[in-house]
């Protein structure tokens, strides 16, 4: 279901990637000789001002190319018409990590506090959960939408536009997914990530409101986050809540941390 301001951003043309390129990348223009078994394969650069034009309408920065380069890690189907903007870009849960989450969840309603371009509620969805997908920016919620209708699971997922923390006493789940934004790239600089630095609220704020929904609470964060802090969250319910650290590998590097309280803690997935 999507609200009109929504819809409207859909109808507006948009950067699609399987369409048009940003402006980093050179065409590959392949040149069929008369013969029919030559070919010969020329790099040219994007006219200018079209690059200029795309850079203005659709915000793409180089910021973005670095991402470019990991698409099929971010979403296996990028190829099929997915959707970003540069926020989207860097914020996006990587396509394995995204299923291991959802592989954890069981069933049941799965709240996705901040959805952002989609990357955890498909893959919610995908496993059969009723996802609901927050947030606040109407501009997630309308690539979130496009993406997922890519996977085929739009009908599983009810989008928001909305803050979490105003919409938080209105809902109730089996589980709520939390993937604050780390504020920025820059997270990685910092030796350690303490849990203030979550936006746009602290980590305690903001699950003592995830605890209020659901029983159980999965918070994803970034690599370098103080995991006493994390363990620390358990303690801020009575009796304490089991907690599992996962760390998330990819392409044998560690990516990022992903925190379970509650029963699925520690539970078996290949129950589910
Ligand atoms: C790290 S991204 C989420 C990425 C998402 N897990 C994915 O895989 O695509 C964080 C998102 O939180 C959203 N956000 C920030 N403040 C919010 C709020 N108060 N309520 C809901 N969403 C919010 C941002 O717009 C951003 O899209």
């Amino acid at each position: 279901m999507l609200s009109n301001e929504v819809a409207a951003l859909l109808r507006k043309r948009r950067y699609s990637p399987g369409k048009r390129k940003p402006k980093f990348f050179k065409k590959i223009v392949k040149l069929k000789s008369k013969r029919r078994n030559k070919k010969a394969m020329v790099v040219v650069n994007e006219d200018k001002e079209e690059e200029e034009e795309e850079e203005e309408e659709e915000g793409v920065s180089p910021l973005v190319k670095k991402y470019w380069f990991q698409r099929y890690d971010l979403f296996w189907r990028y190829d099929q018409g997915i959707k970003m903007d540069e926020e989207g870009w860097f914020s996006v849960t990587p396509e394995q990590i995204a299923v291991r989450h959802a592989l954890r969840c069981g069933g049941g309603v799965v709240i996705d506090g901040f959805a952002g371009v989609g990357g955890n509620a498909i893959q919610f969805a995908t496993m059969c959960h009723h996802v609901i997908a927050i947030d606040i920016d109407p501009r997630k919620i309308a690539l979130a939408f496009e993406n997922a209708k890519i996977y085929g699971v739009e009908g599983h997922i009810e989008f928001i536009v909305g803050d979490f923390f105003q919409l938080a006493p209105s809902l109730k789940g089996n589980v709520v997914f939390l993937s604050p934004p780390w504020g920025g790239p820059e997270y990685r600089s910092k030796e350690s990530f303490t849990l203030d630095l979550l936006k746009p609220k602290n980590g305690y704020s903001l699950f003592q409101v995830a605890q209020s929904i659901a029983p159980n609470v999965i918070m994803y964060l970034p690599r370098n986050v103080d995991l006493l802090q994390v363990e620390e969250l358990s303690w801020l319910s009575s009796p304490p809540l089991k907690v599992e650290i996962e760390e998330n590998m990819l392409h044998g590097r560690l990516k990022s941390i992903t925190a379970y309280f509650g029963d699925i803690a520690f539970s078996d997935i290949s129950m589910f």
